[in-house]
């Protein structure tokens, strides 16, 4: 099992999920964060911290989200890692209630 970082993430990046990970599990690209499934030790800590409720255990992304468990371990294999919080992108507010955001995901 892992977490995996769903669609509500892109365009926001908050980063708050970073500092509490206790694996460094996160990785970074240009507007979207991943875990790593091969370090995610399913603590769950992560989950509260996402302002925009975009992480969920792989058993229950919803079912319109269930590509971003391959697409969290796809680009969790090409990104670095992140392990300290930055500011959140800079129109991240705004892109907070967006729903179907996929294609403005940069890889
Ligand atoms: Fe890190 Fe725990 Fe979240 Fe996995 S569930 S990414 S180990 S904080
Ligand atoms: Fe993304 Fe939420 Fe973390 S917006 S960067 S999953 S705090």
């Amino acid at each position: 099992m892992t977490f995996v970082v769903t669609e509500a993430c892109i365009r926001c990046k908050y980063t708050d999920c970073v500092d509490v990970c206790p694996v460094d599990a996160f990785r970074e690209g240009p507007n979207f964060l991943v875990i790593d499934p091969d370090d995610c030790i399913d603590c769950a800590v992560c989950v509260p911290e996402c302002p925009v409720s975009a992480i969920y255990a792989e058993e229950d992304v919803p079912g319109d989200q269930q590509d971003f468990t391959p697409l969290n371990a796809e680009l969790a294999r090409q990104w670095k890692p992140i392990t300290r919080s930055k500011p959140a992108l800079p129109d991240a507010d705004e892109w907070a209630d967006v729903r179907d955001k996929r294609a403005e995901l940069r890889r």
